[in-house]
């Protein structure tokens, strides 16, 4: 199985993924890399072909470091289970429901309320969209009271666990300090469901079990914080490093909902979907084994050339239809509109408030990260 993925490394795909993705795209475009023991598949139509079938490409994968972290949750069980369960929490996340009502009346002075004590030089990312996603997850779910700090806290003890591939005992404390205290929150968010409105009552009120609440609002935590995050971060640095686009945006504000999504292509947060061989079969020639692992690479389909026109340009004018950034299958993100929305209007609040926003040269920006790709600061000056 030596091929071209004999000489990927993870380190490699962290700095910058894009020319080792366009070469297997172009070479070998389903293809075996050794180090991370999986297959990558990085054509939009191949990656289209895995998640439109569970029953052979599995999310339930064995082992599984979400499931081990978090618990059994959507994310690790396949149709009809999923559906089953997915159905209970996804009315909370739609425009008609508690997410539409928090981004109607509470989103724009959550943001300027972050804002208010921002001067002069500022990091975009740990002052102003890690705080804003946290609290606009935690007030949608219910867990408002607790504040965003408390969240993020819960947010980076998951996330150590689940990427804890060496059962490190240091990373599984965090892990699990994060569980207890977020899960006492979450049983008295329940106990008083009558009186604290939000998603968790609403998951109480469509009949979700205990334990359906608990790892999948772990997995809502895990995952919902840091791609709104980043999303806010790659955008702003955009229409920072772009006068072209924030001259375009300024003349016509509804272009900003077009710039989002180029970005989200363009730069797909979340790189990858994991799944899991549960038969031998063929994909575009290559030789999967049952029990193989599987790497949809999402940010590869965005660039993928035979599905867009000059993919890497941002252009506001596209016609190809949608992206994959929020994934294309049965698993397509739950908290998509939500996300959207946190970005949005975080973006548009920053600049309402500080229209001279510049990138402070001093302070290059570095793009970092395969599997969760964003900047890990973003220094402003006002
Ligand atoms: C705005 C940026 C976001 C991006 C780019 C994003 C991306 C994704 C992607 C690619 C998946 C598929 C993962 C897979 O199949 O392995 C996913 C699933 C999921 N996302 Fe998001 N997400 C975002 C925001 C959010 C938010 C705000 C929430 C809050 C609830 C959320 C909750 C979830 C959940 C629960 C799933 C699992 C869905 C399922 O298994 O059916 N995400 N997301």
């Amino acid at each position: 199985m030596a091929g071209f993925g004999a000489s990927v490394s993870l380190d490699d795909l962290e700095r910058d993924p894009d020319p080792i993705l366009a070469a297997m795209r172009r070479e070998e475009p389903v293809c075996w890399v050794p180090e991370l023991e999986m297959w990558f598949v990085t054509r939009w139509d191949d990656v289209a072909d895995i998640e439109s079938r569970p029953e052979v490409f599995t999310a339930a994968t064995e082992p599984s470091f979400l499931a081990r972290a978090l618990g059994p949750n959507m994310l690790t069980s396949d149709p009809p289970e999923h559906t089953r369960v997915q159905q209970k929490f996804s009315p909370t996340f739609q425009p008609g429901g508690t997410s539409g009502d928090f981004v109607a009346t509470r989103l724009v002075a959550l943001a300027d309320g972050l804002l208010e004590p921002l001067r002069d030089r500022f990091d975009v990312m740990s002052a102003y969209a890690q705080p804003l996603s946290a609290a606009a997850l935690a007030e949608v779910l219910g867990l408002g009271d607790h504040g965003a700090a408390a969240v993020w806290r819960w947010c980076e003890g998951l996330c150590t666990d689940i990427a804890n591939f060496t059962n490190d005992p240091e990373m599984t404390k965090l892990g699990e300090v994060a569980k207890v205290e977020l899960g006492t929150a979450i049983r008295a968010t329940m106990s008083n469901a009558g009186a604290v409105a939000g998603g968790i009552a609403n998951f109480v009120a469509a009949g979700a079990s205990e334990d359906e609440i608990i790892n999948n609002v772990r997995l809502m935590i895990s995952g919902g914080i840091n791609e709104p995050r980043d999303g806010i971060g790659l955008v702003t640095w955009v229409l920072l490093a772009r006068d072209d686009l924030r001259s375009a945006v300024a003349e016509d504000p509804r272009l900003m909902r077009r710039l989002v999504e180029e970005v989200f292509r363009v730069y797909t947060p979340v790189g990858t979907v994991t799944r899991q061989a549960t038969v031998d079969v063929e994909l575009a020639g290559s030789p999967i084994r049952a029990g193989d692992l599987v790497s949809g690479i999402l940010r590869s389909v965005n660039l993928d050339e035979a599905h867009w026109d000059a993919p890497y340009e941002i252009r506001l004018d596209r016609r190809e239809g949608s992206h994959a950034a929020f994934a294309l299958g049965a698993h397509r993100c739950l908290g998509e509109w939500l996300g959207r929305q946190e970005v949005r209007v975080g973006v548009d609040r920053l600049f309402a408030a500080f229209p001279d926003l510049r990138l402070d040269a001093t302070r290059p920006v570095d793009l970092h990260g395969f599997e969760f790709r964003g900047p890990r600061s973003l220094w402003v000056s006002t």
